[in-house]
């Protein structure tokens, strides 16, 4: 059976540093055998999770978002039907970028009970800082915590920026053919 791969991407761009480290992703998928689905979350309308009741709602109890009409069920359906997943974002004030933020701030309530988008599957993580450089660790941390919360196994963290594109995107072009073709956390090479 083909692996699928699922790009989460925060990019709100079509070109520049960030777009290039997901073309070199998306290349090293398809080196390795791999069908690739690109979720450009900047390109929905998502809002902020509304905080139901005293703090949960049917996230909690029914594992689903009572608004997810707005594109957050079709972002979360594409993600489900992956068996693994490349995190990529800019990075924006130290964090991934809004659109990324508001998209695993609710996906992360409707996996409270790990109901599969995310558990058991290889995760690589990427941020690309773009101006100071500064904010890789936190934008990583921030994506780090997500992944634990929803019972996704790291594979790998990668940071990316404008003086060392040029060897860190062939890292990721290597990483996910690796993913692709059946490499998991822990295996010695
Ligand atoms: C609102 C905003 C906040 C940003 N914050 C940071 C930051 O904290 N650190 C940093 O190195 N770059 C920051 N940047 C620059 C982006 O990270 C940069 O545009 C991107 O990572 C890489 O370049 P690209 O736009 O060519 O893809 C910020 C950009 C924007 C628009």
């Amino acid at each position: 059976m083909i692996m699928k791969i699922a790009i989460l991407s925060g990019n709100p761009k079509q070109e520049g540093l960030c777009q290039s480290v997901i073309g070199a992703a998306a290349e090293g998928a398809r080196a390795g055998g791999a069908e690739v689905d690109e979720i450009r979350l900047c390109d929905y309308e998502m809002n902020r999770c509304k905080i139901c009741g005293d703090g949960w709602g049917t996230c909690r109890t029914e594992n689903y978002c009572s608004f997810g009409s707005d594109g957050f069920d079709e972002a979360k359906a594409r993600l489900a039907a992956c068996d693994a997943i490349v995190l990529a974002t800019p990075v924006y004030w130290g964090e991934t970028t809004e659109a990324f933020k508001s998209f695993i701030d609710k996906l992360r309530r409707c996996e409270f009970n790990n109901t599969g988008t995310l558990r058991d599957k290889q995760v690589l993580i990427i941020a690309c800082p773009g101006g100071s450089g500064n904010g890789l660790l936190t934008c990583l941390d921030q994506m780090d915590r997500f992944c634990r919360h929803t019972g996704a196994i790291i594979f790998d963290y990668i940071g990316v920026n404008r003086w060392n594109n040029d060897y860190k995107k062939q890292a990721v072009k290597a990483a996910v053919q690796a993913i692709a073709a059946g490499r998991e956390n822990g295996d010695t090479i």
